[in-house]
């Protein structure tokens, strides 16, 4: 009987697994524009919140263009010398972790930042998860969380364990 119980709990953990996480997003800097020289990031990034989770996606020509993070005085004076962070890999698709809940500025160290090839962001922190899960499954952040649903699957397994134990 006891088989069952822990049978009954990792077919609940086998169903937390099946649903969709969607709590952290991968934003692609520009939309389909990408990391060019031509796109008003302000704009692009007027309509988002970016949460800690969250990543930043840059593509871009690599023979043309880098990534570098730097503070806001260098990010509105375009001055690259001292970059926070360099995260340019080379390969002209470079992601960014947002990992923090604070601003965060990228520029181009190629003199296109004078340009306005450049993008500030604020990362937030995230909403918490909601307390009735809705059906809809397009609403982006809405999913269960995992720490809640094992130890729940878990409960669950053990009440059916001491279940079976009353009835045999
Ligand atoms: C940014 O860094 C520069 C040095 O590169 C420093 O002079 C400036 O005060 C810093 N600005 C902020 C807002 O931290
Ligand atoms: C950033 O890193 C790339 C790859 O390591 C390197 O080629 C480039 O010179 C670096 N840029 C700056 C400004 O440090
Ligand atoms: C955030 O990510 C950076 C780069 O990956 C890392 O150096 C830093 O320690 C991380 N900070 C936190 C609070 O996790
Ligand atoms: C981007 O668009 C905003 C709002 O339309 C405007 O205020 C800003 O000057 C533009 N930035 C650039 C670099 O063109």
């Amino acid at each position: 009987m006891k088989f069952l119980g822990l049978l009954m709990a990792l077919f609940c953990a086998m169903i937390m697994v099946m649903i969709p996480q969607v709590s952290a997003k991968r934003y692609l800097v520009g939309s389909k524009m990408g990391w060019a020289s031509n796109v008003n990031y302000t704009v692009w990034a007027q309509d988002k919140h970016f949460y800690v989770g969250d990543w930043l996606f840059f593509v871009y020509d690599r023979n043309q263009n880098d990534v570098l993070e730097v503070n806001k005085t260098n990010y509105e004076s375009c001055d690259t010398e001292h970059p926070l962070a360099n995260w340019t890999t080379g390969a002209g698709r470079d992601v960014v972790p947002l990992n923090t809940t604070r601003h965060r500025y990228f520029v181009s160290g190629k003199g296109f930042c004078y340009g306005g090839m450049k993008v500030s962001i604020r990362v937030e922190k995230p909403p918490p998860p909601p307390k009735a899960a809705p059906v809809t499954s397009d609403a982006p952040r809405t999913s269960y969380r995992s720490q809640y649903v094992l130890p729940l699957a878990f409960a669950i397994g053990a009440v059916w364990d001491s279940f079976l134990r009353v009835l045999g």
